[in-house]
């Protein structure tokens, strides 16, 4: 489909699905690469809802033992970001002494990512890392480092993927841009 409309907005196709799999095989190869030694195996912490699509397409391409843990944060109202981040679900799983690798469905200002390293520290994990399917660079406003970032997109509304529009859109498999 080369155009979806959701209530008020049209979008039209931004990255198909073909290049976001490429892209993902990528950041597979490198996280396998860097993970497979780990004596205890690492968590992939989904970050709930919009990283689900993102997670089941990973984790199926990585070749270690790996435990899944979920959290659910929430920030964006419409399409702009409320600029605060709330913990709708707390994590479901002790991550204690566990290497955590945060898999995002996209990096923006980076508040999400910085209340999320907070949350682990303080759950006491060893060590997080970031990896995110997507990263808005002229948007971000942080200084953590983002270990794993599969596609750099302009500072525009997107969704599909697991990306939502009041939380319509999550399901299609491309990537949609708002159509202005
Ligand atoms: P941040 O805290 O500003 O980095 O925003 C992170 C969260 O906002 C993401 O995990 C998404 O859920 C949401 N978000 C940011 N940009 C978009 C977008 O373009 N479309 C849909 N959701 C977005
Ligand atoms: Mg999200």
């Amino acid at each position: 489909m080369n155009k979806i409309t959701i209530k008020d907005k049209t979008f039209r196709t931004l990255i198909p699905y073909e290049d976001i799999s490429a892209a993902i095989d990528k950041v597979a190869d490198r996280i396998n690469e860097d993970f497979k030694n780990s004596e205890v195996p690492p968590v992939l912490l989904c970050v709930l809802n919009g990283s689900i699509m993102y997670m089941g397409e990973l984790m199926k391409r990585l070749n270690f033992n790996c435990q899944i843990v979920s959290t659910k944060l929430t920030s964006y109202e419409g399409t702009s970001t409320t600029g605060k981040v709330k913990q709708a679900l707390g994590l479901t799983a002790d991550v204690a002494g566990r290497k955590v690798i945060i898999v995002e469905d996209i990096v923006d200002t980076g508040n999400t990512i910085v209340a999320l390293k907070q949350i682990l520290a303080d759950a006491g994990a060893e060590q997080s890392y970031v990896c995110t399917l997507l990263h808005k660079p002229e948007a971000y406003k942080q200084d953590v480092p983002l270990d794993y970032v599969a596609i750099n997109i302009p500072n525009k509304f997107i969704v599909g993927f697991g990306l939502d529009y009041d939380e319509l859109g999550r399901n299609y498999k491309d990537i949609y841009i708002l159509d202005e």
